[in-house]
């Protein structure tokens, strides 16, 4: 039996997501949904059913089993509630939501309703940060002195053309969570939860673009002990410069870097010699701009395992909530740092 599946919003990643599981052999696409006309969103030749609304979508295809939410980030909860209300499975693509109590209502709904919720974090699948894991979890590097993680960006002008929901506070919600919250997911897969954090926030040409920060330069000491640095800015003229992670443990150093932590720049461990990775998936190709790595069928293809029983879900509603907490304590800085 194939698993139904129904996309909402059909931009960027929507559209991914429904190629992604029509390449699914074990996958059926049933319908998409979106504001936006067919024509305008380029679906006029689309096989699938095409709904203007997310009501309308639910109330017509009951045999649906997953729906996926690929809308602007703040309506990431209110469709994933009426996804879970009509008693589907959801995958919620990153950010889970822009307030924790959002998650923490959306976890809810789909413990009373028996339904699964899944969170993207398709990063997790690239090489370099299956290998990361293994050195931190089996302690190869050793204890954590020093986590440093850099993500300069380019967004300029031609990310935030048009009319749209990025860049403004109620829909997109800021930086760390549409550019980075990839990154600060990382961290916490990685490392754990963080604590005593302190951050300074800029910004630097985003003033007639956006209605929040575009750098920030946050730190904070581990739980598990040791401390860490997030550098983040999408002011990075014309293209992005980097996404990396520098980690200094008691057995040795080592550097992931690249545009999107897609390569091991420096391993130095003590007895260790670095095992030889898989290339990694190229990063989501958007024309004048780039974004994380093209993972998604990985994501696809866990839904699927996972709803069968042959898997555990990559990337839980409580890791989901654990990410959208961190980026909001960041975030609840803001207002002190405009005092100082
Ligand atoms: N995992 C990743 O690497 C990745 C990459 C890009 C985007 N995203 C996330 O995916 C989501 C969408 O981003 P995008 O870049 O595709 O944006 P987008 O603007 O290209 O697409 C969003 C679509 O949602 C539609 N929409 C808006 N309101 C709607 C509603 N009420 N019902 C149905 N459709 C509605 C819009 O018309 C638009 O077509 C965001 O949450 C973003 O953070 C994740």
């Amino acid at each position: 039996m194939k698993i139904k599946f129904a996309v909402i919003g059909q931009g960027h990643i929507g559209k991914r997501h429904a190629e992604m599981i029509r390449a699914n052999s074990a996958a059926e696409l049933v319908a998409v949904c979106d504001i936006l006309p067919k024509a305008a969103l380029g679906l006029d030749g689309m096989k699938e059913k095409f709904y203007s609304s997310v009501t309308e979508m639910l109330n017509n295809n009951s045999e649906v089993d997953v729906v996926n939410v690929c809308s602007p980030n703040g309506l990431h909860a209110e469709h994933t509630l009426q996804s879970l209300s009509a008693g589907k499975h959801v995958v919620i693509e990153k950010p889970m939501a822009l307030k924790k109590e959002d998650c923490e209502l959306l976890i809810h709904k789909a413990m009373q309703a028996h339904k699964q919720v899944f969170c993207v974090m398709q990063n997790r699948y690239s090489p370099p940060a299956v290998w990361l894991k293994e050195v931190v979890e089996k302690k190869i590097i050793g204890d954590i002195y020093i986590v440093q993680l850099n993500c300069y960006w380019n967004r300029d002008e031609r990310y935030y053309a048009g009319k749209t929901w990025k860049g403004t506070q109620a829909l997109d919600g800021g930086t760390l969570f549409t550019q980075f919250s990839h990154w600060i997911d990382l961290l916490y897969w990685l490392f754990g939860d963080i604590r005593d954090v302190q951050a300074k926030f800029a910004d630097f040409n985003h003033k007639n673009l956006t209605e929040f920060e575009d750098s920030g330069l946050v730190n904070f000491r581990f739980m598990n002990g040791g401390m860490g640095t997030i550098n983040y800015s999408t002011s990075a003229w014309d293209k992005n410069l980097e996404s990396s992670i520098t980690v200094i443990g008691s057995k040795g150093s080592l550097k992931v870097g690249g545009q999107y932590m897609d390569k091991v720049e420096y391993c130095h461990i003590k007895d260790y010699k670095m095992p030889e990775l898989l290339p990694t998936a190229p990063a989501n190709d958007y024309g004048a701009y780039k974004g994380s790595a093209n993972n998604h069928h990985f994501i696809i293809s866990n839904v699927i395992d996972t709803l069968k029983g042959n898997a555990s879900m990559t990337t839980s509603a409580l890791e989901g909530m654990k990410v959208v907490e961190i980026i909001e304590r960041i975030y609840s800085l803001r207002n002190e740092d405009r005092k100082s």
